[in-house]
């Protein structure tokens, strides 16, 4: 695999990869062992910043097959390779819309197939998980235990464009998997939310304890639908679910939409990039193997209802990543100044102590290393085979990148 992920930043183990989904380990349900036996889950919703009341949730050890919603895209096809990796089985689904390039994800899909041709380690299937019958055929054909659900319409501004597409896809799509694993029996329910839901706070550290009931756009408002929803049915059935707020992602493979791969691509390019305000604005970047490995360690720890903040933890200025771009691609930025955009905030990050605390995340990978790797990967991708695209057009919306990337071709 042309991959940077090292499994070692993770510490999700190879035991036991031979037992089955019956041994011990699944005999009692992880995740329900609170200390005073009480139900607690109707306290868990919108009180995460009293931590004190949850006890730690030991990972389980040992075989899954995990079902990767939206495994051909950036994300999912990182995280589905790690599994694999590691000895698990993977389902994927995804409906390889073309929200941007199709080709990027049949890539990301042919990559996971050469390294796993076995059918029974790795089954793909190309449908809408908003499709009842193929997704309860799924359910009952491959018996997934374990449920990482990625698939979405990302994107902020595309959402203001076309909300509807946001309200199937993450909306209904989300309820009919949280449905579905409810009825099949789940073990643990692990979805993508965003750090958008933080749109409207004027905070300099994101927390999950935030109150964040004024979502700025569709997507924002879909992602914490899905937050909502999965409480439902974590209450009604006792799901396992987490909900984590991912904080941008680039590396390898990234998205062309989003700002990394943007930067990587116009200043390697020796096109003209556009810089809002003064540069000093600082925004949380985090790298796709810290996110992988937070997945991950979510999957493998059942908490009975938890939202997490998946971050670097800190910020990155405007300044600093032009800089690190140009160190890293060795051209200048072709810089316009842009006025300063209104409503920008000067330093945004995640706070991933609760991360930290509950699930043992910790981000590993700088700024700088992050972009080195994934320019690495981008010279080999685009450069030296000479690919005559602009990635960024090749995005059909409008990209999710932060207000100072306002880029065109
Ligand atoms: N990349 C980031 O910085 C970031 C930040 C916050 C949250 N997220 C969330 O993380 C998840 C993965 O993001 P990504 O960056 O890998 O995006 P991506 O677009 O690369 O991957 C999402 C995949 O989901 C698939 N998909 C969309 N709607 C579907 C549907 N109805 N049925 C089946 N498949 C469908 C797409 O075809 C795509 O392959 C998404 O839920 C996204 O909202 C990402």
């Amino acid at each position: 695999m042309n991959s940077q992920i090292t499994p070692d930043i993770s510490i999700p183990s190879m035991l036991h990869l031979n037992s089955s989904e019956d041994d011990e380990s699944y005999s009692s349900r992880p995740g329900m062992s609170f200390t005073d036996g009480s139900d607690q889950s109707s306290s868990e919703i919108g009180s995460l910043g009293t931590h004190e009341e949850y006890t730690v949730v030991p990972p389980h050890i040992g075989y899954k097959k995990v079902l990767v919603t939206g495994g051909a895209g950036f994300i999912g096809s990182h995280v589905a390779e790690f599994l694999l990796a590691r000895g698990d089985d993977v389902v994927i689904v995804d409906e390889m819309n073309d929200y941007y390039d199709l080709s990027l994800k049949r890539a990301n899909l042919a990559l996971l197939r050469e390294a796993y041709p076995d059918e029974t380690r790795l089954k793909i299937y190309e449908g809408d998980i908003c499709d009842e019958n193929l997704m309860q055929e799924i359910f009952e054909v491959e018996s997934p235990h374990w449920v990482c659900h990625l698939a979405a319409r990302a994107g902020v501004r595309p959402s203001i464009q076309d909300p509807y597409v946001y309200i199937h896809s993450n909306i209904k799509g989300t309820t009919l998997l949280l449905e579905l694993s409810a009825k099949f029996g789940v073990k643990n329910f692990v979805f993508a939310s965003s750090s958008s839901v933080y749109g409207g706070s004027k905070s300099t550290y994101f927390s999950e304890d935030e109150v964040v009931d004024n979502p700025v756009s569709p997507y924002a408002a879909s992602k914490k639908a899905c937050e909502l929803f999965a409480y439902t049915y974590h209450h009604l059935y006792n799901l396992n679910v987490s909900g984590l707020r991912f904080f941008t992602v680039y590396g390898p493979r990234g998205r062309p939409d989003m700002a990394p791969f943007k930067f990587i691509d116009r200043i390697s390019r020796g096109l003209e990039i556009q810089k809002f305000g003064d540069g000093s604005s600082s925004r949380d970047y985090t790298y796709i193997s810290d996110i992988v490995d937070g997945v991950v360690r979510a999957i493998d720890r059942p908490y009975p209802y938890q939202i997490f903040n998946l971050g670097k933890g800190s910020g990155t200025s405007l300044n600093e990543f032009i800089d690190i771009v140009q160190k890293e691609t060795g051209n200048k930025a072709l810089i316009k100044q842009m006025p300063d955009q209104p409503g920008d905030v000067p330093y945004t990050c995640a706070s991933c102590e609760k991360a930290h605390r509950l699930l043992g995340y910790k981000s590993q990978v700088s700024f700088g290393d992050g972009i080195r790797r994934t320019v690495e990967w981008y010279n080999q991708a685009y450069i030296k085979n000479t690919i005559e695209v602009c990635p960024e057009r090749q995005a059909n919306g409008l990209g999710r990148a932060p207000s100072f990337v306002e880029l065109r071709c």
